[in-house]
Order: structure tokens, then sequence, then C-alpha cells
């Protein structure tokens, strides 16, 4: 075993490891897709960018649809868009299981979140690195789980904001001391090193991109960043 990952004593539970298909080769994502289901992905993250919530597009309907298709691991829709409202029927539709959209451009959270359960889909609030977690105390006794961003939304390849480490910790503390169970998701920069402070502080579903699918080997990055 690689020495850094032998004094991980520590560990509390290994998290779902949920591949963001931005890194992917577009060229080629059904392949991609079928390699993340074998190298052992629990999730494949698909983030849906509108070029006007984050500078960047990414993929729309169609091309989700198409990925619906050929994913035998279950969906992770992360909606970086103005109008998240828009994206929840199609994308009940196309089978996505979790969706999330950002706390900063909704001002009707609870109707959102009841909109996409009601729909059948696991309803998640995520938040920007500097957006503080105090303005979503009172979502969590209604969301399915919570996506903290740990870089700023948009692009692949990002270095990791440590801050997000103490919102992962308190969302996990305030979900004991309230007898909640929402899951915990991390989003951006996440490798062998920086999962590492993420185990202990309670992190559900780990978020990784860049990290997989640069890597020669997706089974052996995916089995690193759970430790086994
Ligand atoms: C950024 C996206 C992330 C991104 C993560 O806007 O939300 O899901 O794909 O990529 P890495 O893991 O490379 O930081
Ligand atoms: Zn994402």
């Amino acid at each position: 075993m690689d020495k850094s990952f032998s004094d991980n004593a520590y560990s509390t539970k290994i998290p779902k490891i949920a591949p963001s298909l931005l890194s992917a080769d577009f060229c080629c994502l059904k392949s991609e897709i079928k390699s993340i289901h074998d190298a052992g992905g629990d999730l494949l993250h698909l983030d849906i960018m509108d070029g006007h919530f984050v500078p960047n597009l990414t993929f729309g309907l169609p091309v989700i649809e198409a990925i619906a298709k050929v994913s035998q691991i279950p969906l992770d829709a992360h909606l970086m868009v103005m109008n998240p409202d828009l994206y929840i029927e199609p994308l009940a539709k196309i089978g996505i299981k979790y969706l999330s959209f950002h706390q900063e451009v909704v001002h009707h959270s609870h109707r959102m979140i009841q909109k996409i359960k009601d729909f059948g889909m696991k309803a998640g609030i995520a938040l920007n690195p500097g957006t503080p977690i105090s303005t979503i105390l009172d979502l969590l006794m209604d969301v399915d789980f919570v996506l903290i961003m740990s870089v700023n939304p948009g692009f692949g390849g990002q270095k990791f904001i440590k801050t997000s480490i103490k919102k992962v910790q308190f969302l996990n503390n305030f979900r004991k001391e309230n007898q909640l169970k929402y899951e915990i998701e991390i989003d951006g920069g996440i490798n062998a090193e920086t999962i590492k402070p993420l185990i202990p502080a309670g992190i559900d579903i780990v978020v990784a991109g860049s990290y997989v699918f640069q890597s020669d080997d997706y089974q052996k990055a995916i089995r690193r960043l759970k430790n086994v």
C-alpha cells in the first residue's frame, strides 16, 4: 500500500466517489462512462453550466439524456445555472438521482427542495466557497444532501480551498446534534492528499474530476480516494 495511505487509522467511513465528467474526454463519453463504472465509481457527477452563473458552458439536456442511457452508475447533477427551476422536471424524466442547485441564485429554496423531492430525486443545496453555512441553516432539516464547493465553480483542475473543511465539520456536528440524515458532498480540488482531513470531518460523497480522469488508471485513482 502507498505509504501516504497507511497512516489513516482515524478514518471512520469510506465515502462514495463521484467522478466528474467535466474532466473526461468529451469525444469518448460512452467509453469514459463505462471505464468509471468498471473502476468502481459510485456516482457520476455532471456539472451543468449556463455561462452566466459560472463563466463556462458544459452540456445541456440532449447530451445528459445520452449520458443517462449508457450510464450504469446513478447520476449526480450539479446545477451551476441562474434558473435551476427550469431543469428539475426534464432532469427527473432523464433519471437523475441527486440534484443540487446553488443557494446563491435561488430566492425560494424550500420550494425548490420540495419540487426536486416531489419529482423523486434527492435534493441538494450547493454553496460557493465564499458563502457561509449560516445562509442554509434553516434548510438543513429539509435537504437530502449539501454540496460544499471547495473551489469557485466553473472549471476543473483548480486548487482546493481549505476553509471548506470547517464547513464539512460543522455540517457533520450539526447533523449529529439534530439527528438529521443529510449527506455531505465536497466538490473541487480533490486528490489523494486533500481528501485526508475530509474523512474524519465526516464527508459522505467526494467529487473528483481531474484527479481521476488525468490518472493513467481510473480504478487505482478511485481506490486511493477510498483508501482501500
Ligand atoms: C467545478 C465543478 C467540479 C469540477 C471538479 O465547477 O463543480 O465538479 O469538475 O473538478 P476537479 O476535481 O478537477 O477540481
Ligand atoms: Zn460539480
